[in-house]
């Protein structure tokens, strides 16, 4: 299966999508980041090593965060820069906008991976949006597409689209809340056996889960902090964590979990097949 994580992760792993384009493991997440500050904390995450932002529309944080990738001094194509279709944009026209919309506010030549924010719209307006996304990685402009949110039954309808439609486009990326507590393994087979590179969101829970003794446990095992181990644990799974933090410390701790390894026995105690607790809000489950 694809994506498995490699024996041996650093703070540059990254995976190939089905784009051929490359995606690092380790991503920076900016919902809820006020655009005032936003250009500062994804500088310190520059800083720090990290060299993926995920941002969105509907964050109203894209220009500030281009201004960081500006005011960083990496080079363009070292870093990596993901934004999304918002739900309300959900078909060709409004699509196209709202991808226009993060060109002109960001002043990107190009953006890395643009997502469809979620499953929303009914078939027409998800196809619809698909199609903008699709168009638009043909041009050169969005060099890898997928979507977050998409249940499986939203998945099968969008392979069996771009199957019959002939409009293309690679699906690069899925990105869910997984953690723990919500380990979509129906959804995670589905995109593996496909190639589709996982990205996990809300990968500490929000916080809301640090009490817990089995991450108090592996803690103090560890000698790392729960979020470290939840953050491992994505890594180890082979997914692409998304951590967000305003505050440099945590940024920086969110960071520095390339020292230590949880064993199978460590990785057994997280699993929960069964559980299915969200954190955060759930469109997987729309039949819109
Ligand atoms: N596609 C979607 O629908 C969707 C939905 C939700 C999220 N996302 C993406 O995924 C990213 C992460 O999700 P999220 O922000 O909802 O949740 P999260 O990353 O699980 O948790 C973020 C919260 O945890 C706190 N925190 C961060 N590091 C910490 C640490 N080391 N110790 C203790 N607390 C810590 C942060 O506080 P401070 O910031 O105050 O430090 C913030 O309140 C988002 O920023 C966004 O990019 C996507």
């Amino acid at each position: 299966m694809a994506h498995q994580a490699p024996t041996k992760l650093d703070i540059n792993t990254s995976y190939t999508m089905n784009s051929g384009y490359k995606i690092p493991a380790l991503g920076y997440g900016v919902y809820q980041t006020p655009a005032a500050e936003c250009e500062e904390v994804v500088l310190h995450a520059f800083k720090t090593g990290y060299r993926h932002v995920d941002s969105a529309r509907m964050y109203r944080n894209e220009q500030p965060c281009a201004d960081a990738i500006r005011a960083s001094g990496l080079r363009r194509e070292d870093v990596f820069f993901t934004s999304k279709v918002p739900p309300k944009s959900m078909s060709y026209e409004a699509a196209k906008k709202a991808i226009e919309s993060s060109f002109a506010q960001t002043g990107l030549d190009y953006i890395d991976l643009y997502l469809i924010h979620a499953p929303y719209g009914g078939k027409e307006g998800r196809c619809g949006a698909w199609r903008a996304l699709a168009e638009a990685q043909r041009a050169g402009k969005i060099r890898s597409i997928g979507v977050s949110n998409y249940g499986v039954h939203h998945l099968d309808e969008l392979e069996e689209y771009i199957r019959n439609s002939g409009v293309g486009g690679t699906l690069d990326v899925g990105q869910w809340e997984i953690h723990p507590w919500l380990p979509r393994n129906d959804i995670v087979e589905w995109a593996r056996r496909r190639n589709v590179v996982v990205e996990a969101y809300c990968p500490i829970v929000r916080g809301e889960r640090a009490d817990e003794p089995v991450l108090q446990a592996l803690s103090k095992k560890h000698r790392k902090t729960w979020a470290q181990v939840l953050i491992r644990w994505s890594l180890q799974k082979g997914y692409v964590p998304l951590p967000k933090s305003v505050t440099p410390t945590r940024i920086e701790q969110n960071a520095d979990v390339f020292d230590f390894e949880l064993d199978e026995d460590d990785m057994k105690s997280l699993d929960m097949p069964n559980s299915y607790e969200p954190c955060a809000w759930d469109p997987t489950t729309s039949h819109e």
